[in-house]
């Protein structure tokens, strides 16, 4: 070897090593105007369900009227008591230096029969509250209009979001939050994960509102989501922005699904299943219309099952154009990767949207795993992610709006939920420094435990625990608590000593 070389590797060494520590993570300080934050939404935290004027949402019928469904038989009921307890919740994102608190408005708090004939003033009150205990404290609110909480008379009288009258009632109720809140919030989210607003609520049926309708009420649905995100995006844009200079988005959740292998099969199943997944999303807003592999397969098994026409609801030219361009910038929840193969196509019969994807999807048995099956802890997964935005939708200011560790034990000694934050964390100091991937801020879930759906009060995700049997709800530091407040302090995800400058 020569001595040439020899300096050629020693330079390549030295270079690595200002970028990782002996453990692979990356040293280096996230940039100056980097945001950390926390989230959490209001059928999940609050509590009070029926108090102070509030309305019964989708959720709440369903954990009263099935409560079979939901693994401990618990209820949104009282929660966290958030609503009582805002304060406490703040003082913790204060104590930890976060920049950001994501929350969402309860629809049916604001409009108790989710029709804007009934304005609901103690529910108002509540949020002019929060906005000004959050100001006090200098904590940014990124407020989120629509968290799978429908109040449930639009469910009953008008089938909620299958029926397209629904664009127009989601649109009257987020004006009057743009017009209520404007002067206290800047960043806004109009819908969070469409994937389960629809897959779930209307497709598989497993979460409220129930319906059972995989393959065809799913995708009106996400036809019904994607318009009245586009209204009220317009809304803002039209009414709203020159006031404060906003900025507002949708929330889409995806998965990393990485290829089985290098052959062209894997490859094509993973990037369908990307489309599938989040480009059924993405696509129509960041580019226009459904992604094509999405558009094409649908029709093709609809039709050898029968149907006159595809079980994909098609986009006018008008509405390809309307939908188009509504993102101020990309905001991506993102937990875990799977593994994707090409496999036969699946048996022509009952239509469904996994069927519409056809793939085979498998763990690697050696992944640290989370409270589920599904639950990979894979943190490259997330950098790939990030590029597969940037390529697929162009060089967009992303936000993480919600990443973090389920476990199901609710240990106080989390360690694991402090190596997924330094795992995914590293990940994203790669893609802004390896990668240039315009990554903004960082907004975990959570700050505290809360209701998970139909895992109720048996998955944990906080970085302080709540006693839910203690009517106090008190809520109780996790180790994770002090580990992040440093990640924030220092803005590196090693030792201090050995984090590198920006
Ligand atoms: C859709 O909503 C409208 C207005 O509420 C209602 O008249 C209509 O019957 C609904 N359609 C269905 C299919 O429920
Ligand atoms: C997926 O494909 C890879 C590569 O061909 C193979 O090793 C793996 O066993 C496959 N997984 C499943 C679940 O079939
Ligand atoms: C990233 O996005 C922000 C917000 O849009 C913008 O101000 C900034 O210039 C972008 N950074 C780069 C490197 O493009």
């Amino acid at each position: 070897m020569s001595i040439v070389n020899m300096w050629i590797i020693a330079l390549f060494c030295l270079f690595t090593l200002s970028v990782a520590d002996d453990s692979g993570f990356n040293t280096r300080r996230f940039p100056a105007n980097f945001k950390f934050g926390a989230a959490n939404a209001a059928p999940q935290i609050e509590g009070a369900w029926n108090l102070d004027g509030k309305g019964e949402t989708i959720w709440d019928h369903f954990a009263h009227n099935y409560p079979e469904r939901i693994v401990d038989r618990t209820t949104p009921d009282i929660a966290c008591d958030s609503y009582h307890k805002y304060k406490e919740d703040v003082a913790l994102v204060k104590q930890m230096g976060l920049d950001i608190y994501r929350l969402s408005i309860a629809w049916s708090r604001i409009l108790p029969t989710g029709y804007t004939d009934q304005v609901n003033s103690l529910g108002v009150q509540y949020y002019k509250n929060l906005f000004k205990e959050l100001k006090e404290n200098g904590i940014e609110p990124l407020v989120t209009l629509y968290h799978w909480d429908l109040p449930q008379p639009l469910q009953e009288s008008m089938g909620g979001w299958l029926n397209e009258t629904i664009v127009d009632l989601f649109a009257d109720y987020a004006r009057l939050c743009f017009e209520l809140f404007n002067d206290d919030v800047t960043s806004w989210i109009t819908i969070n994960e469409p994937k389960q607003v629809c897959l779930a609520g209307y497709g598989s049926g497993i979460f409220a509102p129930g319906i059972q309708s995989d393959g065809v009420g799913d995708y009106i649905c996400i036809k019904n989501v994607l318009l009245a995100h586009a209204k009220a995006y317009r809304i803002y844009d039209q009414d709203f922005r020159m006031k404060n200079k906003g900025k507002v988005a949708m929330v889409i959740d995806s998965t990393f699904w990485e290829p089985g292998s290098d052959s062209e099969a894997d490859k094509e199943a993973s990037e369908r299943s990307l489309q599938f997944d989040l480009g059924i999303y993405g696509h129509p807003i960041y580019i226009g219309d459904w992604p094509e592999v999405v558009k094409t397969r649908v029709a093709m098994r609809s039709e050898l099952e029968g149907f006159t026409q595809s079980r994909l609801p098609e986009l006018t030219a008008e509405e390809i154009e309307f939908i188009k361009g509504t993102h101020d910038y990309l905001a991506l929840n993102h937990y875990s990767t799977q593994m994707v193969n090409a496999t036969q196509e699946w048996p022509i019969g009952n239509p469904s949207s996994a069927a519409d994807r056809s793939v085979l999807v498998w763990n690697r048995p050696e992944w640290v795993k989370g409270s589920s099956d599904w639950f990979n802890v894979v943190p490259w997964g997330l950098r790939k992610l990030l590029n597969w935005l940037k390529n697929e939708y162009g060089d967009e200011e992303i936000i993480i709006t919600e990443n973090g560790y389920a476990d199901a034990d609710g240990t106080l000694e989390d360690d694991r939920r402090i190596a997924y934050y330094q795992g995914y964390l590293s990940s994203c100091l790669d893609a802004i420094y390896e990668d240039n991937v315009n990554l903004t801020a960082y907004v975990t879930w959570s700050i505290i435990d809360d209701w998970e759906w139909l895992g109720g009060f048996s998955s944990f995700l906080g970085m302080y625990r709540v006693d839910f049997n203690d009517p106090e709800r008190p809520r109780i530091k996790r180790k994770s608590a002090d580990y992040f407040t440093q990640i924030v302090k220092n803005r590196c995800v090693v030792d201090e000593n050995q984090c590198t400058d920006y």
